[in-house]
């Protein structure tokens, strides 16, 4: 007998087949004589409808471990169903149970949940109907990032997790040390580790012989490669110290950053916008009962905004223009806003969300506000940005073209207080071989979350890590 997977068995199974199953136990309905239960394995939503019966071998016995949460295979032939629900059953012929769960204690029982308390289980939280749907799509959003930078010929590249460089400059990052926090080695005057700073860390001493990070983003990197390679990506682990308790903020996410040579602003939105409805198209066609799921459960636009994100051009408009009609809307923002702040996640969505009811990329934000690496407009009071505004979500993907030109660069560099020496490789791409050049960071998460309708960021990643939480 062959073992099958349940989507593949649901989707064509047919009568007369004999199989194996594995999976867990969802369900348990005991009538007169049978039984009946939902066993799923993952590989879908729905589960398999199993066919017990007194024939079996120790049926009272076995009926007794087959809990919910219960792990089992099953043996048996195909049938067609005579209850409405489903096409086709497993009618079992040998069962076997590989590890019991107690009902007493095991806490996911039939009964709905709350995220809330399913993030306190978040090793069991992916058995259940909402978290099978949320990493089938992630997965398929994943796929289907690839699937895009593959066809345009883009390279994928890994850039490092530990890094010396702050990239965003923001200063939100978390150190990366082997030293003995109960012994860290000072500064002497005029001693050790260099003159100057007595009382200071002297992370000579330290295992990179200097201060290293954890990664706020792989996008210097990903300029050196693109200065090979002309089109690359990166997609990994990005991580950031910002105190923000939010429902969109992560301490540890992905982000999908791809970088372009010789392309300029107007390109790098072009393949933004493409890029988003690929991803979307490629979710609905391989998890059509997975979003369906979702329109039903969670958030009832979201088949809606799919294919609205799909059909429609994206908004366009400049930050003076935002602004402009930001001030106009008859909205009480919180936070208040004109020319030279940035936009709260309020303002963003009543751009995306309210206004033009579709995603928004915002161009040219004050020079103030963003990176150093951005390049800077003729008016030298505003760059070459690019922020993606999605309804319900706010900025879903950052990006700019960069400043290419050396003298710019360094004079950015040292008006944001950075040290241009720190990033003389960077600063070396201009001298060698300079070109326009454009890129952009796409949060995965927040993808997913668009994708999907979930409220909160914590639920589309199977381990979030945010302040004072890596429990999992
Ligand atoms: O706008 P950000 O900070 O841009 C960069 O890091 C650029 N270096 C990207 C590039 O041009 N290559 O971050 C990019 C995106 C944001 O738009 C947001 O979607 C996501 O990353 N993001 C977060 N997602 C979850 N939790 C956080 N704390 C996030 N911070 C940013
Ligand atoms: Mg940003």
């Amino acid at each position: 007998m062959e073992k099958q997977r349940i989507a593949e068995i649901l989707q064509n199974g047919q009568p007369d087949e004999p199989l194996i199953i594995q999976g867990w136990v969802r369900t348990k309905r005991e009538l007169k004589g049978f039984a009946f239960i939902e066993v799923n394995d993952g590989s879908s939503l729905a589960n398999l409808q199993v066919v017990l019966n007194l024939e079996l071998a120790d049926y009272e016995a076995l009926l007794k471990q087959l809990n919910t949460g219960a792990s089992v295979e099953v043996a048996g032939v195909l049938m067609p169903s005579q209850g409405k629900g489903q096409r086709i059953e497993l009618k079992a012929q040998t069962v076997k149970v590989y590890g019991e769960a107690d009902p007493e204690t095991y806490p996911l029982q039939k009964k709905r949940h709350s995220f809330e308390f399913l993030r306190t289980i978040g090793h069991l939280r992916s058995r259940t109907n909402s978290f099978g749907a949320v990493f089938r799509v992630r997965n398929a959003c994943a796929n289907a990032i690839h699937q895009f930078f593959q066809e345009q010929g883009f390279l994928w590249i890994h850039t490092p997790i530990i890094t010396k460089s702050d990239c965003e400059g923001a200063g939100e990052l978390f150190s990366v040390t082997s030293l003995d926090l109960k012994q860290v080695p000072l500064k002497k005057a005029g001693g050790a580790g260099g003159a100057g700073g007595a009382g200071e860390v002297d992370y000579s001493q330290d295992f990179f012989g200097g201060p290293a990070y954890l990664t706020v983003s792989g996008q210097l990197e990903a300029e050196v490669m693109a200065m090979a390679f002309s089109n690359v990506y990166t997609f990994g682990p990005t991580f950031r110290a910002e105190n923000s308790n939010t429902s969109r903020h992560l301490a540890e996410f992905w982000m999908v950053e791809p970088e372009m040579a010789f392309c300029e602003l107007k390109g790098n939105m072009d393949l933004a916008e493409a890029f988003l409805k690929h991803v979307f198209k490629y979710v609905l066609e391989t998890c059509p009962e997975d979003m369906e799921f979702f329109n039903q459960r969670i958030d009832n636009s979201v088949l809606a905004t799919a294919d609205n994100i799909i059909n429609n051009q994206f908004e366009r408009i400049t930050y003076t223009e935002a602004i402009a009609l930001l001030e106009k809307a008859n909205c009480p923002f919180e936070y208040p806003i004109s020319w030279g702040l940035d936009l709260q996640s309020e303002h963003e969505r009543y751009l995306a969300e309210q206004l033009f009811k579709k995603p928004v990329i915002v161009t040219d934000y004050p020079v103030e506000i963003k990176a150093f690496y951005m390049r800077l407009n003729d008016d030298e009071k505003t760059v070459r940005a690019m922020d993606v505004l999605a309804p319900k979500i706010g900025e879903i993907i950052g990006g700019s073209q960069r400043e290419e030109r050396l003298d710019v660069l360094e004079r950015r560099i040292k008006g944001q207080g950075l040290n241009p020496e720190d990033l003389w490789w960077y600063l070396d791409l201009r001298r060698y071989g300079t070109v326009p050049h454009a890129g952009f960071g796409l949060g995965f998460e927040r993808l997913v979350q668009f994708m999907t309708g979930m409220g909160n960021i914590r639920d589309v990643i199977p381990f979030p890590r945010t302040p004072l939480s890596a429990e999992f």
